[in-house]
């Protein structure tokens, strides 16, 4: 039986008593794969890292080795909330990286944005890398490769997006607990092990995180703008229920400045934020999602009012195709 291919037989999960069915089997399996020995697992924040971290915890406790690197592309509040809830609530095994200025320096003056994707996937590496070779008898690397994963890989569709890259003498025997699980499964399962909602319900987050929202070459100011628009019109959105319905949405910053005149009359100089906020089934193509016109005028006052350097903010009404979901 191919490991990589879910049993006919596999009852969806869709229920708290079949999720933890699925985790008592996952930590039994867990325990008899990895014995006394440790497993070391990129953790970001997102809902199958976070899943697969609580697994692990669960199952064997300090022996999993989490490393969470922080690249400073990451939304408002994710490297805290990843420290809360593992570290303090969990008290996971968790190593804290800033590679804030790393990453940051490494991308100064690229405007290219497949090169900034090449910049970011790469350095993330060297730096799970570095964290790895301090660490000692690491003998497992656990994965958050869910189902979609495997099935988009073997159509070549997708390079697998995981840790891949790590040099020979790194190589791991793998940890997959929820390989043969879709997202919706990996949800419930979340749910199950006590997750906060807010990472089980997550919407999609991209690798190269704001990166790609910060069009163009990033520069930190800018960066500041997407992140605090960012959280605005998330914040807006919980608030507004719609938190969970709408698929992904997100603001991007254009790199340039637009004319704009203050209260006093006066002419200014200030960015563009972006709104974008979409439905799909998977990301292939998408559809506009339809926002109430007076949280859009509610939303552009306080983006305009409270993150500073803004004067202009407009929604993007363009369906997939023809836009791509991200602006590149
Ligand atoms: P596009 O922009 O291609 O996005 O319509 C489709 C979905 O993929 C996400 N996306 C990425 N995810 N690395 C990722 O992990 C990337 O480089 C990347 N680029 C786009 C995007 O957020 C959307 O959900």
């Amino acid at each position: 039986m191919d490991p990589n291919v879910r049993p006919e037989t596999m009852e969806r999960i869709t229920t708290p008593a079949l999720a933890e069915k699925f985790i008592a089997e996952q930590v039994a399996a867990i325990k008899k794969q990895v014995a006394d020995k440790k497993v070391l697992l990129a953790l970001s924040g997102g809902v199958d890292s976070s899943v697969v971290a609580a697994l692990l915890i669960k199952a064997i406790g300090k022996n999993l080795v989490c490393v969470h690197v922080n690249h400073g592309l990451l939304r408002k509040g994710e490297p805290e909330q990843v420290i809360k809830v593992f570290r303090d609530e969990m008290n996971a095994n968790l190593i804290y990286v800033d590679a804030v200025d790393r990453f940051l320096d490494k991308l100064a003056g690229v405007k290219d944005p497949e090169t900034k994707r090449k910049i970011i996937g790469a350095e993330f590496i060297r730096v799970f890398e570095e964290e790895a070779r301090k660490l000692k008898d690491i003998a497992f690397l656990a994965q958050g490769t869910i189902y979609p994963d495997i099935l988009e890989s073997k159509d070549g569709v997708k390079a697998h997006h995981n840790v891949g890259g790590l040099p020979e003498d790194l190589k791991f025997e793998l940890v997959e607990p929820v390989k043969l699980l879709f997202k919706d499964e990996v949800r419930v399962v979340g749910k199950a092990l006590g997750l906060p909602d807010n990472m089980v319900y997550r919407q999609p987050f991209p690798g190269p995180g704001l990166g790609v929202r910060c069009v163009g070459a990033i520069t930190r100011e800018r960066l500041e703008v997407v992140r605090e628009a960012d959280a605005i019109l998330r914040e807006e959105f919980a608030a507004n229920g719609l938190q969970g319905k709408v698929w992904q949405y997100f603001t991007i910053v254009p790199d340039f400045k637009s004319v704009g005149v203050n209260e006093k009359g006066e002419r200014t100089e200030g960015y563009l934020v972006v709104l974008r906020a979409i439905n799909t089934r998977d990301a292939m193509t998408a559809t506009v999602a339809e926002i109430p016109f007076a949280l859009l005028s509610h939303i552009t006052d306080r983006i305009t009012h409270e993150v500073k350097g803004v004067n202009r903010v407009a929604f993007d009404l363009t369906p997939k195709p023809t836009g791509t979901i991200e602006w590149e």
